[in-house]
């Protein structure tokens, strides 16, 4: 079939399917070109509904034969899958096909990646394996028989039979076929094992590619972790007796969850000392665990259609964010997730893809695997904990697996257990679903005769698409803190409905400090005038870190923005009062290493459009250039100080108090080599033992301009290392002068390493030079040129990478009409590209507006 114009789907269209499913089995019969998929599927109609007609979703699929009852049948092929008369009663449908898994780029539907066949299902990817109602609320137990001469053949569920050229699984859960999933090759497990709580014994696998085994350990370790604390937070137990995780190497995201058989991008699993940072470390134990916590959130009880993804997702996220915190540091955590959700989701609200965390619309789903549904989708959670309190959300939990236990659900059951549990009306709070853009809430003050009052205003801008908006409902967290710096009121939650309103605090013998928005208690842009002088005060006194964190990241922001719109100095309240902070060693030293942070260029630009400026990319790298070497010199000693106190003798561990202690020294050391040229960086790239502080000293080598020798003896250690290789490529191209930047990343797409098929690699080479913004926007258009070129390129190979990272392009409003000039002539030329996908279509048409 050839495609048609895109179409557009609508939540309000939502019908429910005509027919349902008992059991499916499946055969595949595997060949790289010519894989033969036989399907035979027990419908029977759908007493819910009326509709009797009989579609199934396919997608290059060649259809061998079909049959319903044994009866040969000719369907009819349309656009997307295929028609045909059915019987009004239950009946068997039996197909074959053929696939070609080895000409499958995009990565969707079953796949070959270095020799091993492997499936990526969700969202839509089912329907390129076999005809299939390929949609969430067709839930059906699979029993799969895999021919083929790999070594290792697994499917979703336990094994039924083993050996001999055939593989047969059985799933006994029913489940949507983008649970679904298959992979078959040359592979070895690390083995382990887990007795849930209730005696059901778990065997464990993380499958790998022969010479990766030793690089399973912390995976592993982190699953059982995960196991035990669903069990222990959650009351939630695995339920088959086999799990197993592979790690794949051509994976366009970071995991998926299938039903027992987790698929992993190797960059989210494999983990060693050598050659993983320690953020590594922490992301691929956050992402095991998100990926195991979707057997109850998301496989048990999954989405009725893809608009309600954010049940699944930004409850999985709230609970792996829950857990990383009881890991390691919840302060910590809790300011690493607010860095990122203000650099990627308060930019995707605050541009031309701004949508809801609920869309009401899509033209492909792909594009909506958004921080919005997932990082927004999880502070919406967030929230409504905060309001009905631990307790009730524990109880509302239990109820929500209790009642939708099998069954395909929708934000509306969400929220209706919450509503009973707590009797409360969640209508108000539900616009956090529909409801586009970051709330900005203004704050003033003002205190007589022991009276403290704090007035609120409320306003969301407007988005495409939503003009006005309605006030939402805010929990916000505040504490009062007095003139000496104890705290006069502890943490209250605050709970705002109105656009307006007041809170009144009595009784107090001075007017206090506040610290407003404690723990980033509402996803929302705090605006209150006020002066360095407070900012400070909270950086030294608050109790609340992630305020105190916040106040310190605020006072550097106003003088990187008086820098850079007038030119000032750095800041001297801001360089004393980071200096304090760095050396009271009473903190811990991961929160001073955030401390130590500076906003992102991203943010800046951010703030400055806010603001009503046009940010200047060259000036805001400027001025962060000039703020670093100053502060380099002011805290010279210190710097020496601290990097020769958190050195770590232990053996190399990832642990929250180990990665803290490095990450303070690596801070140090990027101070020392502002004022020592690389020498200390040198020594510690010359005598490193681990990933970690060899690429922090590669890192700062860079900047210095002192990297050559250390680029090319990175590449002869690693060059056999794919993972180690890809971080070979971003750090050339994140740590470029923006003069060089895209001259850098275009140099490093015709090395014989880069590999356009593998999304890793493409991402560590042209994400990383969107991750340079000076470079990127450079003002000559080299690098809008560059990125434009590939994704043309790529677009054909995977569409859906592409249409990804075509969102470097959506803060191009924000810059200067020649700047937005040269973008906008680079997203004509994609869209004139013919041929181009309907991903890529869709998002650039969106972001040009
Ligand atoms: N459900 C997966 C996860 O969050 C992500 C799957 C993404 N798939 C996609 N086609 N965008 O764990
Ligand atoms: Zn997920």
């Amino acid at each position: 079939m050839k495609d048609a114009a895109p179409q557009t789907i609508y939540l309000s269209d939502y019908t429910p399917p005509a027919f349902l499913i008992d059991t499916v089995h499946l055969t595949f019969r595997l060949h790289p070109e010519k894989t033969r998929v036989i399907s035979r599927i027990e419908f029977r109609p759908n007493p819910a509904t009326q509709s009797r007609a009989f579609f199934l979703h396919g997608e290059g699929v060649t259809l061998i034969r079909a049959s319903i009852d044994g009866q040969p049948v000719t369907p009819d092929m349309v656009q997307g899958g295929l028609r045909c008369d059915v019987p009004d009663a239950p009946f068997v449908w039996e197909a074959e096909v053929e696939i070609a898994p080895a000409q499958n780029t995009a990565l969707e539907g079953l796949y070959m990646s270095n020799g091993m066949y492997c499936t990526q299902c969700e969202a839509e990817g089912f329907r390129k394996i076999t005809y299939y109602p390929d949609r969430p609320d067709v839930m059906a137990t699979f029993t799969v028989r895999i021919e083929g001469d790999m070594p290792v053949m697994l499917s979703n569920g336990d094994p039924v039979e083993q050996g001999g050229g055939v593989a047969v699984w059985h799933d006994p859960w029913p489940k949507p076929a983008y649970l679904f999933a298959l992979v078959a090759g040359d592979l070895v497990n690390h083995p382990g094992a887990f007795t849930t709580r209730s005696g059901r014994e778990v065997e464990l696998n993380i499958w790998v590619r022969p010479g990766d085994e030793g690089k399973c350990a912390f995976a592993m370790d982190a699953l059982k972790k995960s196991m035990t604390w669903d069990e222990e937070v959650y009351g939630r137990e695995y339920d088959l007796d086999v799990f197993n995780i592979v790690a794949v190497d051509d994976f366009n995201m970071g995991a998926m969850e299938n039903k027992g058989l987790n698929i992993f991008n190797s960059s989210c699993v494999l983990a060693s000392p050598e050659t993983s940072t320690d953020a590594n470390f922490e992301r691929i134990e956050a992402i095991i665990a998100h990926e195991y916590f979707h057997n109850w959130t998301g496989n048990r009880i999954t989405c009725r259609d893809w608009f309600q993804l954010c049940l699944k997702e930004g409850l999985t996220v709230y609970r792996d964010s829950q857990f990383t915190s009881d890991m390691r540091s919840a302060p910590v955590k809790r300011i690493g997730d607010v860095i990122a959700l203000r650099a990627r989701q308060f930019r995707e609200d605050n541009g031309p893809l701004a949508h809801p965390v609920r869309p009401e619309s899509f033209v492909e789903i792909n594009n909506f695997y958004t921080a919005t549904v997932y990082e927004k989708g999880a502070e919406v959670i967030g929230m409504l904990k905060r309001l009905v309190g631990d307790e009730a959300y524990a109880r509302a939990l239990d109820l929500y697996f209790d009642r939708h236990d099998g069954q395909a659900c929708t934000i509306e059951d969400w929220l209706a257990v919450f509503e009973e549990v707590t009797g409360r009306d969640l209508g108000q709070f539900k616009r956090w679903y529909s409801q586009v853009g970051t709330p900005r809430l203004r704050v003033t003050d003002d205190y007589k005769d022991g009276t403290y009052t704090l007035h609120f205003e409320q306003e969301t801008p407007p988005t495409p698409g939503q003009p006005d908006k309605a006030p939402q409902v805010l929990p916000i967290a505040v504490g009062l803190l007095g003139p000496n710096g104890d705290e006069v009121r502890e943490t209250t939650v605050l709970e705002m409905t109105e656009a307006k309103q007041s809170f009144v605090f009595e009784g107090l013998s001075a007017r206090p400090v506040p610290s407003i928005l404690r723990d980033f208690s509402a996803p929302v842009v705090l605006e209150r005038e006020t002066d360095n002088a407070e900012r400070a005060f909270l950086l030294a006194h608050d109790t609340d870190p992630f305020n105190k964190w916040e106040a310190g990241r605020a006072l550097a922001r106003e003088g990187l923005i008086a820098m850079i719109l007038q030119g000032a100095a750095p800041d001297a309240a801001y360089l004393d009062a980071v200096q304090s902070m760095a050396r009271d060693d009473s903190l811990d030293p991961a929160f001073r290493a955030l401390a130590l942070g500076l906003p992102g260029q991203d943010d800046l630009a951010q703030t400055l459009h806010d603001r009503g400026h046009t940010p200047d990319p060259q000036a805001i790298w400027d001025a962060l250039e000039t703020l670093r070497q100053a502060r380099a010199q002011h805290c010279q000693d210190l710097a020496v100080r601290l990097y020769a106190q958190y050195q770590v003798d232990a053996p190399y561990s990832p642990d929250a108090g180990q990665s803290g202690a490095r990450a303070l020294a690596n801070a140090a050391l990027a101070l020392i080599t502002r004022t020592d040229g690389g020498a200390q960086a040198q020594r510690q790239y010359d005598g490193a033992t681990n990933m970690t502080q060899q690429l922090a000293a590669l890192s700062c080598l860079l900047q210095a301009g002192k990297g050559e020798a250390a680029v090319a003896q990175f590449y002869d250690q690693w060059r056999d290392d794919r993972l180690v290789i890809d971080k070979w490529f971003m750090m050339q191209i994140v740590n470029a002068d923006p003069e060089q930047a895209a001259t850098v990343a275009g140099r490093l797409t015709q090395h014989p390493d880069f590999e356009m098929k593998n999304p890793n690699r493409f991402r560590a080479t042209l994400g990383a030079l969107a991750a340079n913004p000076a470079g990127f926007h450079h003002a000559g258009g080299a690098g809008y040129r560059l990125l434009a070129d590939w994704l043309i390129r790529l677009d054909p190979v995977n569409p859906q990478t592409t249409a990804r990272m075509c969102s470097a392009f959506e803060t191009w409003k924000r810059y200067d009409s020649s700047r937005q000039a040269l973008i906008a002539e680079q997203l004509d030329r994609i869209l004139a590209t013919p041929d181009l996908s309907r991903d890529t279509t869709e998002m650039v048409s969106r972001i040009r507006g």
